[in-house]
């Protein structure tokens, strides 16, 4: 099977789902640890041009690419205890996108980054599993920053921003951007008492 009758099929060669090491729960979703059961759903986001869109090359990725992915994503996940979940609906499982803390090289310090399916794009996905995203690593894993750099898609600055975040760089196409606990918390805290 070459990789678009993979893609379309549904059929999935890789290993069984994995028993889910983690579960956060919001009010529309569940995100657990992304899993090899994940790679069709994964695959077919990233090979929508619209979602790479905003990426360096702006280039989609293949199915290869992908598992390479999974399998780095597991790597970080068993290395550090965060990196990036699949986030699917509660009610029925429908597959809604990926988001995550992943690790850096700066110690208490991640990396918050989302890719939503484009058909759950602007229905407030990323600001309701963002806010889930940063409550759970500043108040579980007891994270001191929260980074996002090279910002380049108007939504994700936005919801940053909303979220407390500073700008800690401007280049000419993109900004990068930081949260700290306490003014996440603030910022929060105002929004759930609108
Ligand atoms: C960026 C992305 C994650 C946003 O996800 P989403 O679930 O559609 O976002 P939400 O619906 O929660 O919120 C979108 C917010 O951004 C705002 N927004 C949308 N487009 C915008 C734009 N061009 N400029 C400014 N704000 C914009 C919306 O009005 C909304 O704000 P509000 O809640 O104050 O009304 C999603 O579009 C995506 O996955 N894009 C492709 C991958 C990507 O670029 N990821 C970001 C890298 S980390």
């Amino acid at each position: 099977m070459n990789e678009a009758e993979e893609l379309s099929s549904g059929s999935d060669r890789s290993t069984p789902p994995q028993t889910p090491e983690l579960l956060l729960t919001t009010t529309r979703f569940v995100l657990r640890p992304v899993a090899d059961s994940d790679l069709l759903d994964v695959g077919r986001m990233y090979a929508d041009p619209a979602v790479v869109a905003g990426y360096p090359g702006g280039r989609t990725l293949t199915l290869g690419e992908i598992r390479r992915g999974i399998a780095y994503w597991r790597k970080q996940w068993s290395e550090h205890g965060h990196s990036v979940f699949v986030i699917r609906e509660r009610i029925g499982g429908a597959f809604v996108g990926t988001a995550g803390l992943c690790p850096t090289d700066a110690k208490g310090v991640a990396e918050l980054g989302a890719v939503i399916d484009r058909n759950w794009w602007n229905r407030g996905v990323a600001t309701e599993v963002g806010a889930a995203l940063l409550t759970w690593g500043f108040d579980v894993l007891a994270l001191g920053r929260v980074v996002m750099p090279d910002v380049s898609n108007p939504a994700s600055a936005h919801l940053i921003e909303k979220a407390g975040g500073r700008i800690t760089a401007r280049n000419s196409n993109t900004t990068s951007w930081e949260v700290e606990p306490g003014a996440f918390r603030t910022a929060r805290d105002a929004n759930v008492d609108r």
